[in-house]
């Protein structure tokens, strides 16, 4: 069936909006909300017996496996090794012990992604894939394949993929950690019970942030570079963030973990180069807001972006703070990820490009 924007300006705003109802969808394939359980499906890769787990992927989705290996390794103790796919295919790595491999793709046809995966099947790893296209060749090639249940996604700039493999994930490691004897049944039903609320909380965070977010948007558009910092998953975001802007704004955009500030970026600090601190308040947000002090005591112009704790905890002068509400810090990315395209695509909007179809871009890389 033809995909239609309905009543948006571009896909990518019609896909942002999506992201309750499809991201309900994932989790609801995955978890079983009554039982307070994981459901089968999610463990159709023997986490018990693997020892190591390698992840591949390009783009928007390789920062999904990036959230993944952290969660991965922090929830079910499962060592996680994670790289673009096109340094991954060359690497020559050896693969000893029992391994498996997770690859991650919105279309499951990236050239990279693919050869990645074939690596991995030659030297005898159980395959996984994240994949959003359930008939296309990645999927097709995978021992297991985790559908991430997205729809269509049309903008270049993938936002719903991004949050449903997120989602698909956040399921896999709470059966990893089962599987591991890393999570009891508490923890288990306690993940499960905070990511079933994460599609009431998306929706309430769309409607709330549209005008703070519009009103920084149109002043963002006026700068020609812009520098994103975040610790843990966050450093993450700021990566995925920066990943949107540049794409779809054609500002020149970075994402730096926030520790790394002092190791480079602080010398590129001043009037004209804003930057996006992601930190709600998890277990990093007073050494990020430590950075946050030397990027204001360098005149800096700081954009906030925090929960109602971290905002009541900090009171330096910001060019924007936006406030989410405070949730459970597996939900972090899920629910950070909302401002973080949203910023891309307002300020895309201001500058009045090719939202949809960016220059120079494809929706998907299938050669070399
Ligand atoms: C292209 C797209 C990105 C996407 C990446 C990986 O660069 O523009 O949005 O994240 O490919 O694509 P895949 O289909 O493998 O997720």
């Amino acid at each position: 069936a033809q995909v239609d924007k309905g009543n948006h300006r571009h896909f990518m705003e019609k896909e942002i909006y999506e992201q309750p109802e499809v991201v309900s969808h994932t989790l609801a394939h995955y978890l079983d909300f009554t039982a307070g359980k994981v459901r089968g499906i999610a463990s159709e890769i023997d986490f018990s017996s693997v020892e190591a787990l390698k992840i591949a992927a390009c783009g928007t989705a390789y920062y999904a496996g990036q959230i993944g290996k952290y969660w991965l390794e922090r929830y079910a103790r499962l060592p996680v090794e994670i790289d673009v796919a096109s340094e991954f295919r060359y690497r020559e790595m050896p693969l000893p012990g029992n391994q498996a491999a997770l690859f991650v793709s919105q279309s499951g046809e990236t050239a990279d992604t693919l050869a990645s995966l074939r690596y991995c099947k030659e030297h005898g790893l159980k395959i996984g894939s994240i994949v959003n296209v359930p008939e296309s060749t990645i999927a097709r090639e995978s021992d297991v394949v985790f559908p991430i249940l997205a729809g269509p996604e049309i903008g270049v700039a993938s936002t719903k993929a991004f949050t449903c493999q997120l989602a698909t994930f956040a399921a896999l490691t709470i059966a990893a950690g089962r599987a591991r004897g890393t999570l009891i049944a508490d923890e288990e039903t306690n993940m499960v019970r905070a990511l079933s609320e994460v599609p009431r909380i998306a929706s309430s965070v769309l409607n709330q942030i549209q005008p703070p977010l519009e009103t920084l948007s149109r002043d963002l558009a006026r700068y020609h570079h812009v520098l994103y910092l975040g610790r843990g998953t966050n450093y993450t975001l700021a990566m995925e963030g920066a990943l949107k802007l540049k794409e779809i704004s054609y500002i020149h955009a970075e994402g730096y973990a926030a520790g790394e500030l002092k190791h480079g970026p602080i010398a590129l600090i001043d009037e004209n180069m804003p930057v996006i601190v992601i930190a709600p308040s998890d277990r990093h947000f007073e050494k990020t807001v430590s950075n946050m002090q030397e990027v204001a005591a360098r005149g800096g112009r700081i954009i906030f972006v925090t929960d109602e704790k971290g905002a009541a905890a900090s009171d330096l002068e910001t060019m924007a703070t936006i406030v989410l509400p405070d949730v459970d810090e597996l939900l972090m990315p899920l629910i950070f990820s909302l401002p973080i395209q949203l910023i891309a695509y307002y300020t895309a909007v201001f500058m009045g490009t090719d939202v949809d179809q960016p220059r120079n871009l494809a929706k998907s890389v299938t050669v070399e």
